[in-house]
C-alpha cells in the first residue's frame, strides 16, 4: 500500500504546471505528485537549483517538497499509468497554419495528450482541463477518450487556472475563487468531489465553485477578456488624456473609487501582454464568429486592436517627439518581460515595440533583469541589430532616450543623474508604466513623456 491518499499526475512542467503542483504538493502531502513534461531541458531544471521559471516564493516550496511528494520527470506514460487524476496543462498556442490561422487555439499537443492517456491507462482516470482552451475542448476530450476507452472511465473536469504571473504563488495559496465544471452525470459529480477535496485541504468550501463544463470553459475566456478590457479601456482614455491635460491616474482613481468599478486593473500602460489575454480574446471572438455573432465577436476583437493601437501610440509619440527621426538614434528599454516579477515576455509589449523602433532603424538596447534569455528568443531574426546589457546604467550609456517597458522596482530605485550624464542631450525619458517620479526626472533635465499625461519637457 502507498503512504499517499491519491496519486496526481500534471502534464505540462510550465508556467501553469509548475507553481500549481507546488502549491497543492506543499498543502496535501498525503498526496503524491508527479509532474512530466516532453521536454527533458525542462524537466532537468526543475530538478536543479535553478528552476526553468521565475516566480517569488517558488523556489522555496519546490525545494521544500521536491522528492518528498513531488517528482518532476520525462516519464510520461508511466505517470499516466500511475495516476489517479491527471492535470492537463499543456501549451495551446494561437494556430500559425490553416483554418483559424492567428486566431483558433493550436490543440494539437491537447489531442496527442488524450490519445496518449488513453493508450497507457490501465484504471480510471479523471482527466482534468487546466490549460486555458476553447470551450467545449472538453467534451472533445471526452470523445477521444471513450472512443479509446476499452472498458475504462475517463471523466473530464474543467478546473481554469486564474493564476496571474509574478503573484502567481500567492494567487494558488488564497485564490478569489477555484472554479471547477463537471459534468452532471454521478461519475462527474464525484470527479468534481476528488478535485474539491485537494482543494479544501486550503481553500474554503465558498470559495470553490461548481459548474457544468461549458460554464467552466467560458469563465476562464470571460475572466480574461474583462480583464483585458479594463486595460483596454483606460489605454483609450490614456490617449485622451495625453489631448487634454488630464491624467490618467487622477481619472483612473476618480473612477475606481465607484465600488461599481473598482480600483484594480485601470493602470494604463504601453498595453497588455501575457500569454493569455490575447490568446483568450482571440478565442473568444472565434467562438462567436462560429457561432454566427459577428457583433460580439467585433466587440471583443475591438480589445485587441486598441492594445496594437497603444503600442504603435507609443512608438510615435518617441518619433514625434524626438525630430521625427529615431535614425541611428541609441533607444535603450529598460524591461522586456511583460510585466514585473517574471521573466516571461510572451506577447510583451516590447517585442511590438522594439520591432516598430527597428523599423525606424533605431539602435535598440534591452536591458531587463530577468527576461533576456527569453528576449533574445523573442527577436531571434533581429539579433545582429539589437544590443543586450543586463546593466540598466551600462544599456544607457550614449543613450537618446529611455522607453520604460516594464515596472520593475529596480527601476525606480536607480540613480537618475548619473544615468542623465550619460546620455546623449536632449535626452528623453518615455514611461511606458508611470512608474518613475517624472518631476524629479524633468528637474534633472530630462523631457519626460509619461502615459496618460502632459509630457514635462524643457524649451
Ligand atoms: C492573466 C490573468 O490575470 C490571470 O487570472 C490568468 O490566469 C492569466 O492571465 P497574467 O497574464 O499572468 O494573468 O498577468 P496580469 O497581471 O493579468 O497582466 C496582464 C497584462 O496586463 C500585463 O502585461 C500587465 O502589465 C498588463 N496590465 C495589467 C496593465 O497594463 N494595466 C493594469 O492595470 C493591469
Ligand atoms: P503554460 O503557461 O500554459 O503553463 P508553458 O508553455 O509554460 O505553458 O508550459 C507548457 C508545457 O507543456 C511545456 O513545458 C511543454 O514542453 C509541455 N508539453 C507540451 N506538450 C506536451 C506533451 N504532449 N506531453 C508532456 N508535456 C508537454
Amino acid at each position: 500500500m502507498s503512504e499517499f491518499k491519491k496519486t496526481v499526475l500534471c502534464i505540462g512542467a510550465g508556467y501553469v504546471g509548475g507553481p500549481t503542483m507546488a502549491v497543492m504538493a506543499h498543502k496535501c502531502t498525503n498526496y503524491k505528485f508527479h509532474v512530466v513534461d516532453i521536454n527533458p531541458k525542462r524537466i532537468d531544471a526543475w530538478n536543479s537549483s535553478d528552476l526553468p521559471i521565475y516566480e517569488p516564493g517558488l523556489d522555496e516550496l519546490v525545494f521544500e517538497r521536491r522528492n518528498k511528494n513531488l517528482f518532476f520527470t520525462t516519464e510520461v506514460a508511466q505517470g499516466i499509468a500511475e495516476a489517479d487524476i491527471i492535470f492537463v496543462s499543456v501549451n495551446t498556442p494561437t494556430k500559425t497554419y490553416g483554418h483559424g490561422a492567428g486566431i483558433a487555439a493550436d490543440l494539437q499537443y491537447w489531442e496527442k495528450t488524450a490519445r496518449q492517456i488513453a493508450e497507457v491507462s490501465t484504471s480510471d482516470k479523471i482527466v482534468v482541463e487546466k490549460s486555458t482552451l476553447p470551450v467545449r475542448t472538453a467534451e472533445a476530450m471526452s470523445k477521444i477518450l471513450k472512443a479509446n476507452s476499452r472498458g475504462l472511465n475517463f471523466e473530464v473536469v474543467s478546473n481554469p487556472e486564474f493564476l496571474a504571473e509574478g503573484t502567481g504563488i500567492e494567487d494558488l495559496l488564497t485564490p478569489d475563487r477555484v472554479l471547477i465544471g463537471a459534468d452532471e452525470s454521478p461519475s462527474g459529480q464525484r470527479a468534481c468531489q476528488e478535485i474539491a477535496d485537494i482543494y479544501s485541504h486550503w481553500v474554503k468550501p465558498e470559495r470553490i465553485l461548481t459548474t457544468n463544463v461549458w460554464s467552466s470553459e467560458l469563465s476562464k475566456l470571460v475572466a480574461n477578456a474583462f480583464l483585458a478590457q479594463r486595460v483596454s479601456s483606460i489605454n483609450s482614455i490614456s490617449a485622451l488624456c495625453e489631448a487634454t491635460e488630464a491624467d490618467v491616474n487622477e481619472v483612473a482613481h476618480a473612477i475606481g473609487t465607484d465600488s461599481r468599478i473598482g480600483p484594480k486593473f485601470l493602470k494604463a500602460s504601453v498595453g497588455f501582454g501575457g500569454s493569455c489575454f490575447q490568446k483568450d480574446i482571440l478565442n473568444l471572438v472565434y467562438i462567436a464568429r462560429s457561432y454566427g455573432l459577428e457583433e460580439v465577436a467585433d466587440y471583443w476583437e475591438q480589445v485587441i486592436s486598441v492594445n496594437e493601437w497603444q503600442k504603435s501610440r507609443f512608438v510615435r509619440k518617441m518619433i514625434s517627439s524626438m525630430f521625427n527621426t529615431l535614425a541611428g538614434k541609441r533607444i535603450v528599454l529598460f524591461g522586456f518581460a511583460f510585466k514585473a516579477n517574471t521573466g516571461d515576455t510572451r506577447e510583451s509589449p516590447a517585442i511590438e515595440v522594439t520591432k516598430q523602433l527597428l523599423e525606424e532603424r533605431a539602435s535598440v538596447v534591452i536591458t531587463d533583469p530577468k527576461a533576456i534569455e527569453n528576449a533574445k528568443i523573442d527577436l531571434v531574426e533581429y539579433l545582429d541589430q539589437i544590443e543586450f546589457e543586463e546593466d540598466p546604467y551600462k544599456a544607457a550609456e550614449g543613450a537618446h532616450a529611455i522607453g520604460v517597458m516594464t515596472e520593475w522596482d529596480l527601476y525606480k530605485e536607480l540613480d537618475y543623474q548619473r544615468i542623465y550624464e550619460s546620455m546623449q542631450k536632449p535626452a528623453c525619458l518615455f514611461d511606458g508604466r508611470n512608474v518613475l517620479d517624472h518631476s524629479a526626472l524633468h528637474e534633472l533635465g530630462f523631457h519626460v513623456f509619461p502615459i496618460g499625461k502632459s509630457p514635462l519637457v524643457h524649451h
